[in-house]
């Protein structure tokens, strides 16, 4: 069942990095039935007001990407709430999807739930074949339930309503762009943009920077989204890996970063502090079978983010 172009697709998490390309990718492919909700005027977590919701709209689509994210830190200090507020929603909007008879929702797992160890790059069947990294296990643990929800959904009630797909770590514009909460990407153009302007000679940042992790844009995973759903019918009731299959290093991604944003000071890498995983890398060979692939270099990415953030007075979302 394809989406047709007046079919109603609702984007849950619009105003996020992902859910905000989500919007521009359907409107750039001709979708015009797109419903959103702020968070204030719908909770998701509250079941309720989302059995309303989809009784009285009839989506026909979800994508939903409404969820608690954040960095690792974020993660290991709000482990419950982390854990909670997923849960929650992806239970809340799961029910309510199946009741109400969506014809497919995508849901966004990630890749911490993969084990720490995982050979690289990581394939699909690897999902719970050993123990999940300390510090996001929390976070992981209800992006777990989420997937196997789908898998569980579909079996129960014979269909292929749900999609799961894991994308690796997202940049673009509507991302947070703050020192602390922020993903390694956005830190760091926030880091490098500040120091040009405030004339610092020089930024200190964490660990070698050997660690190589796969970025992808948000632009990239939203089509590849959309293109899942087109393509339902070639899908097996699993997850798949959504990647670029190219992984870069932290002290690369830093130097590309310090160029673009015009910091012109030193880097010094601080070898006292943890690295964590050498590599993050997605074996997304299975999705990229069914025809699909990612776009977005990571240079021209930065570069859209880049004017993005200048375009929002430095990124408006903390
Ligand atoms: N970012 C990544 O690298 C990455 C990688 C893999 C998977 N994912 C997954 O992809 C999804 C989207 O991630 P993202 O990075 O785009 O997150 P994000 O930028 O933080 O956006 C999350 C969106 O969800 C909304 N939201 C949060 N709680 C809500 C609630 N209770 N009711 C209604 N709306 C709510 C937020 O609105 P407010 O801001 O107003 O609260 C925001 O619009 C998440 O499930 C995440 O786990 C992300």
């Amino acid at each position: 069942m394809k989406i047709l172009k007046n079919s109603k697709i609702f984007v849950a998490g619009h105003t996020g990095l992902l859910g905000s390309a989500l919007v521009r990718k359907l409107k750039e492919q001709g979708f015009q039935n797109i419903v959103t909700r702020g968070h204030k005027e719908l909770d998701l977590k509250d079941r309720l007001a989302v059995n309303l919701f989809f009784e009285e709209e009839g989506p026909e689509y979800v994508f939903l990407a409404a969820g608690k994210a954040g960095n690792i830190s974020l993660c290991a200090t709000f482990p419950a709430t982390f854990l909670h507020e997923n849960i929650a929603i992806q239970d809340t909007v799961f029910e309510a999807a199946n009741q109400f008879g969506v014809k497919h929702l995508v849901y966004y797992g990630s890749s911490c739930t993969y084990p720490k160890h995982s050979p690289q790059p990581i394939r699909e069947e690897y999902f719970l074949t050993g123990g999940i990294e300390e510090t996001s296990e929390a976070y992981a643990s209800a992006k777990i339930a989420g997937i196997l929800a789908c898998k569980a959904y579909n079996r129960q009630y014979r269909t292929n309503r749900f999609i799961a797909l894991i994308p690796n770590t997202l940049y673009g514009p509507n991302d947070r762009f703050s020192v602390e909460n922020s993903h390694v990407f956005s830190a760091l153009m926030r880091r490098f943009y500040d120091a040009r302007r405030s004339g610092q000679k020089e930024v200190v940042l964490w660990g070698t920077g050997n660690p190589r992790r796969e970025f992808i844009f948000s632009e990239d995973v939203a089509e590849a989204s959309i293109f899942a759903v087109q393509h339902a019918e070639e899908l097996e009731n699993h997850h798949y890996n959504i990647g670029t299959g190219v992984d870069i290093s932290i002290r690369e991604l830093a130097t590309l970063i310090a160029a673009e944003t015009q910091y012109g000071g030193e880097i010094r890498w601080d070898t006292s502090r943890p690295d964590g995983p050498m590599q993050k890398l997605l074996d997304s060979s299975k999705f990229l079978s069914l025809g699909w692939k990612p776009s977005t270099l990571i240079e021209k990415g930065l570069e859209l983010t880049y004017r993005w953030f200048l375009d929002h007075e430095a990124g408006e979302r903390k």
